[in-house]
């Protein structure tokens, strides 16, 4: 069988250049492994102080902002959100899926408000134009997930909303296009997509905020007592940070996160342009919301989909399987995606109408 490609939606394809370092690095123990080294050891400091810097370079994150690692991937955060933030009424744009969850959580210790929310219009999911978005009248934060990663809905709230009140998931796109983190409070992703493996998140938070967190919230997840521990009030996930710091010196070498954002328009194409011209295919997002990291895609008719699967499976093209809420398919295609990845699936979906 030829090269095999993974689609999955995350965890997902590591750029493979970092795979082969961390196989490098637990084939030479130093003198013990990557996965029995201490997280107070000058061999974990340099990590941490390494990946704090790449990634402030990377994002151009302001000085005031502090930069966490923190476990309990990115859903953790919807409740840290509030609870860091004191909130007593918060504005959340519904995109999707992650968008509900993140207000269902968020309504435990908060008054959710709905910004605006997403709908369908001709058969294509589209948010309301900002003229139509409603503010609740003192809102601790506006929430926003930038890429809905079930349908590929993407939504950059920074270039419309510039009142420093913005908190972001950006899980699905962290790191795929600059983002305006002054106008945000907090941005957090989970690191399994584009920054690492399952078990990190990475959280961006204003350190003006501090002072705001209400007394319950728990140790663990409090930023301010997280910034002054250097994001080791306990033990983090050594090994997730570890491949993160790898996979973060492979987005710089490589030319950082202008050139990431130039490959996943690139990858993204080479699909979009594919379903355009096809009679087989379609794609549910407007296409000004159009996701460059996952495209969601129909057959018509929608038996033909296990088919697509098993086929597509054949020939080494894995996790495409839309997720269980939506069905479909879903193509992700993060930054450890390599470019011949997208174009061979493309040639495969031509290959397959042709067929079918
Ligand atoms: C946009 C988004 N937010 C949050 C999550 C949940 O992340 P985690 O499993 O790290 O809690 C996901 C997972 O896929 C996601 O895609």
């Amino acid at each position: 069988m030829s090269a095999v490609y993974n689609y999955a939606p995350g965890p997902a394809m590591l750029p493979p250049a970092v795979l082969e370092e961390v196989r490098r690095d637990l084939a030479e123990p130093l003198p013990v492994s990557v996965l029995e080294t201490g997280h107070r050891t000058d061999w974990f400091d340099e990590i941490a102080a390494r990946s704090q810097a790449n990634l402030r370079r990377l994002l151009d994150v302001p000085d005031d902002y502090a930069v966490l690692f923190l476990p309990g991937g990115a859903r953790a955060q919807y409740a840290a959100v509030p609870l860091n933030l004191g909130a007593e009424d918060a504005d959340y744009f519904n995109t999707g899926h992650w968008s509900v969850c993140a207000m269902d959580e968020a309504a435990r210790y908060t008054r959710v408000h709905a910004a605006a929310e997403i709908a369908d219009h001709d058969g294509l999911l589209t948010l309301p134009p900002p003229a139509q978005w409603s503010n609740s009248r003192r809102p601790a934060y506006r929430h926003y997930v930038g890429n809905e990663t079930l349908t590929g809905f993407a939504f950059a709230a920074d270039r419309h909303l510039d009142d420093g009140l913005l908190v972001a998931d950006l899980t699905s796109n962290f790191l795929t296009a600059p983002v305006d983190v002054s106008r945000h409070r907090v941005i957090y992703a989970g690191a399994q997509k584009n920054a690492g493996i399952a078990g990190l998140a990475i959280v961006i938070v204003a350190r003006e905020t501090f002072g705001a967190a209400r007394a319950e919230t728990p140790s663990l997840y409090n930023y301010e007592l997280q910034d002054k521990m250097d994001s080791r009030f306990n033990t983090p996930p050594v090994f997730s940070w570890y491949v993160c710091d790898r996979v973060l010196e492979w987005t710089r070498r490589e030319g950082g996160v202008r050139e990431m954002q130039r490959r996943a328009a690139q990858r993204a194409a080479a699909l979009y342009d594919c379903i355009d011209a096809s009679a087989l295919y379609a794609n549910p997002v407007a296409p000004q919301s159009r996701s460059a990291t996952n495209v969601f895609f129909r057959l018509r008719p929608p038996q033909l989909e296990s088919r697509f699967l098993r086929e597509a499976g054949d020939q080494g093209l894995l996790g495409l399987r839309g997720h269980r809420a939506t069905g479909g398919i879903r193509a992700s295609l993060y930054n450890g995606m390599p470019p011949q990845g997208a174009a061979v699936l493309a040639e495969f979906m031509r290959d397959f109408e042709k067929r079918a």
